[in-house]
């Protein structure tokens, strides 16, 4: 099977963004995160970031109508050649919906959906440890790599930071949003043949590897 699209799925703290560095560093992918998106219009102030950081910072979704039109505007702007890695989107069934027109239109083959599958608790334990460079974006963790705030990103000596919603109430919400109104695209993507489950709840470079061989075609879905 050839490399084609694909969406990574998951909880919070799943692993998303880790693994989404590690395949586009061993692969050749064009990324769309909407976190990543949406934070960098908070960060600008733009009028979609100042519509977005309630939410965000709530543990909320930011509204369906907005993260589509984001989403159909960075497309626009991706190169069609690549192949697409999608990070944090779709989030809904109606996010879900709009993608699959998005895609037709581009005469684009249904992506792969890989479900990174992780339990509550260690969900938790990730994103209270969770770092994250102000200059770079690398993702540590205190409790893998013993980083904290204070310390300098080894990879470009920036400053690290912890996101505002990896506050312990903010968290707790985005677990209670992700079971309302994401899982439910696990039984979506199944019933459509596009779902592939990882546990990964593995070690990082376990379900790294585990992720590019899915993605690479080596391995049967
Ligand atoms: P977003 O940025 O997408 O956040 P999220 O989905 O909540 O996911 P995270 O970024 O918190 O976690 P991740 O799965 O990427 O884990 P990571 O790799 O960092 O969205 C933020 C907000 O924006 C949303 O709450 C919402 O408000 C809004 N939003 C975004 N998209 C939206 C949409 N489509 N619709 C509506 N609203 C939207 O890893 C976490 C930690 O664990 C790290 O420290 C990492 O080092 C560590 N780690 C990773 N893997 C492992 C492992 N295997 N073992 C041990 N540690 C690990």
């Amino acid at each position: 099977m050839a490399q084609r699209d694909l969406i990574l799925l998951g909880p919070p703290g799943a692993g998303k963004g880790t693994h989404a560095d590690y395949l586009m560093a061993h692969m050749s992918y064009a990324h769309l995160s909407t976190g990543d998106l949406l934070r960098a219009a908070v960060a600008k102030d733009s009028d979609l970031g100042k519509q977005a950081q309630g939410y965000m910072e709530a543990g909320e979704l930011v509204p369906d109508d907005l993260v589509i039109d984001l989403v159909a505007e960075r497309m626009e702007q991706l190169d069609c050649q690549m192949h697409f890695l999608l990070d944090g989107f779709p989030r809904t069934t109606a996010q879900a919906e709009a993608l699959a027109g998005m895609l037709e239109t581009l005469n684009r083959e249904q992506p792969l959906v890989m479900n990174l599958a992780v339990s509550d608790a260690e969900v938790v334990r990730r994103l209270s440890g969770r770092r994250m460079c102000l200059d770079c974006g690398t993702i540590y963790n205190v409790h893998r790599d013993g980083l904290d705030i204070g310390d300098k990103c080894p990879q470009c000596g920036g400053e690290l930071y912890r996101r505002s919603d990896d506050e312990p109430e903010a968290i707790r919400n985005r677990l209670k949003v992700y079971e309302q109104d994401s899982a439910p695209l696990i039984e979506y993507y199944q019933q459509r043949g596009q779902l592939v489950a990882v546990d990964a709840e593995q070690g990082q470079q376990q379900v790294s590897a585990e992720l590019a061989e899915l993605a690479q075609g080596r391995r049967p879905c």
